[in-house]
């Protein structure tokens, strides 16, 4: 459950509504009595994760409405917001290997498609606007915990994105007095995350692998470490966001827990967790790689200005949202 009690009906809009975050950020609006349109074009989202939330919900199911529809076509977005007061915007191709591979399409979504909504959102008026920023902002910056104000260069096409949708937010507020939040999120994980393709994030994957008993790869080390935030936090995130003061807004916020795992710390917990089930899985061991093209070494956020200024405080830490992802992947 998040503990914020949205409390009148109003009209939202989630863009990557069938995606993992989105789907998840549908359902508790749904659970909660708002009125919700979700956008998606099914890029890498599911028609089965709007099934999933729709099948949850009950009768509030009938309080969602979902267009199949691209963030690059402009009449799109402005068909989407219309009568909106909250936009929460998380369509966008993620995945830093991704955007190595076809930068063209990650700037047409990440950046073209963001612009178009922005713009949509400004003229229709709506109260607020928050978007799905990334920890990958911090690029190449050694600094540790990562605060919000000192970012390095980017190391990805989809860190490039990522930055330049703050910059756009910046630009907005200037110019046109429109105050959107952007939400940086740490490797977020929970149920529904998609294990398959070329491009899955890490704990999907290694649980199916797991799973499989496929061998599960290690890019590097294993000392690579990481802030991994349970999806609930982000949902929380987002809540308060959308009812945040004038004062808070035109900026970025972490969302994470200020907890650092490493991947060898991560394998061990999900090994343990499967094993439960998978008696065989507890004898896998992982195979080290090569170090990825554009990763990161180490990612830890500094959570205090969210903490202060909207109040955020992570709901479930990761050993608990791993048991609970874990054990989603067997239902
Ligand atoms: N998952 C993470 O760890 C993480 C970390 C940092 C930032 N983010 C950001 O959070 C957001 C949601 O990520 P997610 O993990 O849920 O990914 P996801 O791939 O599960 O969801 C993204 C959704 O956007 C949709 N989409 C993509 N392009 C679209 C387009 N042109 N028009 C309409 N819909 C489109 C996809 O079909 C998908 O359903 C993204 O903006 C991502 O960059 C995620």
């Amino acid at each position: 459950m998040i503990p914020l009690t949205l409390d009148n009906r109003q009209k939202w809009l989630v863009t990557g509504a069938a995606g993992f975050i989105g789907s998840h950020l549908v359902q508790n609006l749904l659970l909660q009595d708002q009125i919700v349109v979700g956008l998606d074009n099914f890029e890498t989202g599911h028609q089965q994760n709007i099934d999933t939330v729709l099948n949850a919900v009950g009768a509030k199911a009938d309080q969602f409405t979902f267009i199949k529809g691209d963030i690059c076509e402009p009449d799109t977005c402005v068909a989407a917001v219309q009568n909106v007061d909250h936009v929460l915007h998380q369509a966008a191709l993620g995945s830093v290997p991704r955007s190595i591979e076809n930068p063209i399409r990650s700037n047409e979504v990440n950046i073209g498609g963001f612009l178009n909504m922005l713009v949509a959102a400004k003229d229709e008026k709506v109260s607020s606007f928050t978007y799905a920023a990334s920890s990958s902002t911090y690029g190449d910056s050694p600094a540790l915990p990562k605060r919000e104000d000192i970012i390095g260069r980017p190391l990805s096409p989809y860190a490039l994105t990522k930055l330049a949708n703050e910059i756009y937010a910046e630009v907005f507020a200037r110019v046109y007095n429109f105050r959107c939040i952007g939400l940086r999120y740490f490797n977020v994980f929970g149920p529904r995350q998609d294990p398959k393709g070329a491009y899955a994030a890490v704990i999907p994957k290694w649980i199916d692998a797991l799973m499989q008993q496929n061998e599960v790869q290690i890019n590097g080390d294993g000392e690579t470490s990481r802030d991994f935030c349970y999806v609930n936090n982000v949902v929380l995130a987002n809540f308060l966001s959308a009812k945040a003061d004038d004062s808070a807004r035109n900026t970025v916020y972490n969302v994470a827990c200020g907890q650092q795992t490493t991947l060898n710390q991560l394998f061990e917990h999900l090994r343990n967790l499967v094993a439960k089930r998978v008696p065989d899985s507890a004898s896998s061991k992982p195979n080290y790689q090569n170090f990825r093209d554009g990763d990161v070494r180490h990612s830890l956020a500094d959570i205090s200005k969210i903490q202060q200024q909207l109040g955020y405080v992570p709901q479930v830490l990761v050993e608990e949202g791993l048991q609970t992802t874990v054990a989603s992947y067997f239902d």
